[in-house]
């Protein structure tokens, strides 16, 4: 029976919190509404760093609207009840919101960054920030303007944490995604990766991902429903 269990959210879990996903096949989605080119890359801040930061300010005040959903709810449950029988929880997500942490897990690997930091380009530094940004506001910690941005991965940079990611994939049993569309690479990959280092795989999601045919088992739903029931049905299994 797995206790060392690796799950990946995407935006789909946060979806009834309010907060949009990006590929909907209604075409209703962040990125059809949005030119991601014009928004999230270093090349579309250098050259209108107004329009990009205004776009996260909406985002970032969407989100501090938000709560979060009996999805990320039973992932904080799964955490202290895989703990307490000496089992062991990594939480990945692409999600730059803090729905996660909202609902009280404790440990949140934001593979994509998070949307209530900035990140000053000058000197490196990291920083809580509930507020809009503006392209002129100062860095705390250098004392520049004109550095700051928000803490998360565009198009053409590296997501973070890959080599705790990496290692926590070979250490866990069982690999389960919930409410992500496999179109992003890496985090696309994960399964496959999952699967070579003999993980059975599981898939949580509205509708079938891009990569389903790489899941052992799948449950469709709305992740409000699916995710606390297979939380309950995994935790009623254990011994
Ligand atoms: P997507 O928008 O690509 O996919 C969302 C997934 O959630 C789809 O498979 C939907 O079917 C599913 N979904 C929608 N509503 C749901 C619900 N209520 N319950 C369960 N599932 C639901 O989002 P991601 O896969 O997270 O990256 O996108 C990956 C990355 O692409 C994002 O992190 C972002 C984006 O570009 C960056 O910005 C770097």
């Amino acid at each position: 029976m797995a206790r060392s269990v690796f799950v990946l959210t995407g935006a789909g879990i946060s979806a009834e919190s309010g907060l949009g996903t990006f590929r909907d096949k209604d075409g209703q989605g962040i990125w059809a509404r949005f030119d991601p080119m014009k928004l999230a890359t270093p090349e579309a801040f250098a050259r209108d760093p107004d329009n990009v930061l205004a776009f996260y300010d909406l985002r970032r005040r969407n989100l501090l609207n938000a709560k979060p959903n009996a999805a990320h709810q039973a992932l904080a449950r799964l955490e202290q009840a895989l703990a307490k029988r000496g089992g062991h929880l990594t939480l990945v997500t692409q999600n730059i919101d803090d729905l996660h942490e909202r609902a009280v897990s404790r440990r949140v690997i934001h593979m994509h960054g998070e949307l209530l930091k900035a990140r000053c380009q000058h000197c490196g530094s990291v920083r809580l920030w509930p507020e809009d940004l503006s392209p002129s506001d100062v860095c705390p910690d250098c004392g520049r303007a004109g550095g700051l941005r928000p803490h998360v991965v565009w198009f053409g940079e590296m997501p973070l944490f890959m080599d705790d990611i990496d290692r926590a994939l070979r250490k866990a049993d069982l690999f389960v995604a919930i409410g992500t569309s496999g179109a992003v690479y890496p985090a696309a990959g994960f399964v496959a990766e999952a699967r070579a280092h003999g993980l059975r795989t599981c898939e949580i999601n509205l509708e079938a991902a891009d990569n389903a045919d790489l899941f052992d088992e799948r449950r469709y739903g709305p992740a409000s429903q699916t995710a606390p029931a297979w939380v309950e049905e995994f935790l009623g299994a254990l011994p």
